[in-house]
């Protein structure tokens, strides 16, 4: 389970936009905290703390091969005083400033900035056995934190729910018009033997899809994988839930940045954040228009390509 050798490299994205997004409001000498929610390859996390020497880090990820990674990098980088790094899932995040924070945060016990940077590493994706990629065979598992004993993988999804709960399943967390059909192929394949790996449920996607229709731009599995994958780790439904929870922690100037990576992630991140500026007159979006990555940070990584980051502001 813990892939730290292979850990594959994470390229940040809207690396700037975050470091100085967050860091625009803070005195340049007091030591000020922020909680990156989603430490993943740690990259913006080192980005603060390069920035600037008086940074402290509360960082938060529920995959364990994130956390033995982050723990070696941050004692390479000497940073064990300045980046705290639990295992967790971002929505206990209060109760873990709570319980172990709230005497180092001095003196408004609460942060300068919060970055939720949503979804996967391309870790995940690149690891073939965490069952994340169609593009890589393996084990069809998908579960983020894989040690939670009560998490639900994909393959239980895939050969236990029933065909009108499984088209659901992909229609809401994967907007994919051809739901009914792949649920149909998926049941009746799962008759003949039990549907183990990210190839095999591929596969049947793939047929699933009329064939002058299986050669598009975007591959026919592509739809149905992010809704297993937003399903199973209930990222939409914990993101919800989330958002408020994550302002409530800022301290005046402080600045919540959330980077998405898909229409049903930030259609919850927009009305959420106008939710809270409406009912809350302590709270302003800054970025009234989403801010995307610039052409040449495409070109570099094209995982970033369908970015967005919006910011919240306790004025
Ligand atoms: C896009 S990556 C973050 C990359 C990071 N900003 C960097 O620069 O390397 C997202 C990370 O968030 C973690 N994650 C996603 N949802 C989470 C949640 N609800 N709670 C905690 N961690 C989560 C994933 O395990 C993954 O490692």
């Amino acid at each position: 389970m813990e892939n730290i050798e292979n850990y594959k490299k994470h390229v940040s994205v809207l690396f700037d936009e975050c470091i100085l997004g967050i860091l625009e409001n803070k005195d340049s000498e007091k030591e000020e905290w922020i909680a990156d929610l989603t430490f993943g390859g740690g990259g913006h996390s080192l980005g603060f703390c390069e920035q600037n020497p008086s940074i402290k880090i509360l960082a938060l990820d529920q995959d364990m091969d994130a956390i033995n990674n982050g723990l070696k990098i941050i004692a390479d980088k000497n940073y064990q005083d300045r980046i705290f790094l639990h295992h967790d899932n971002f929505k206990n995040v209060q109760q873990i400033v709570e319980k172990n924070y709230l005497h180092l945060l001095k003196p408004e016990k609460q942060f300068l900035g919060i970055l939720m940077d949503l979804g996967v590493s391309s870790h995940h994706f690149d690891q073939g056995e965490r069952g994340f990629s169609f593009m890589n065979d393996g084990d069809l598992d998908m579960r983020m934190n894989q040690v939670d004993e009560e998490s639900i993988s994909a393959k239980d999804v895939i050969n236990t729910y029933s065909e009108v709960e499984l088209a659901d399943i992909i229609y809401k967390y994967g907007e994919e018009g051809f739901s009914r059909v792949i649920a149909r192929n998926i049941v009746e394949k799962r008759k003949e033997a039990k549907i183990q790996t990210t190839k095999e449920l591929e596969n049947i996607i793939f047929h699933s899809y009329p064939s002058k229709l299986r050669k598009g731009r975007t591959h026919p599995a592509t739809r149905t994988f992010q809704a297993l994958r937003l399903y199973v780790n209930q990222e939409l439904e914990v993101l919800e839930k989330t958002l408020l929870v994550a302002a409530t922690l800022l301290k005046p100037k402080g600045r919540l940045a959330v980077i998405s990576f898909h229409s049903l992630e930030d259609r919850i991140v927009k009305h959420e954040f106008r939710r809270i500026e409406k009912d809350r007159p302590e709270f302003k979006v800054i970025t009234k228009k989403p801010i995307v990555p610039k052409s040449e940070e495409i070109k570099r990584n094209f995982r970033s390509r369908s970015a967005k980051l919006r910011i919240l502001e306790r004025i």
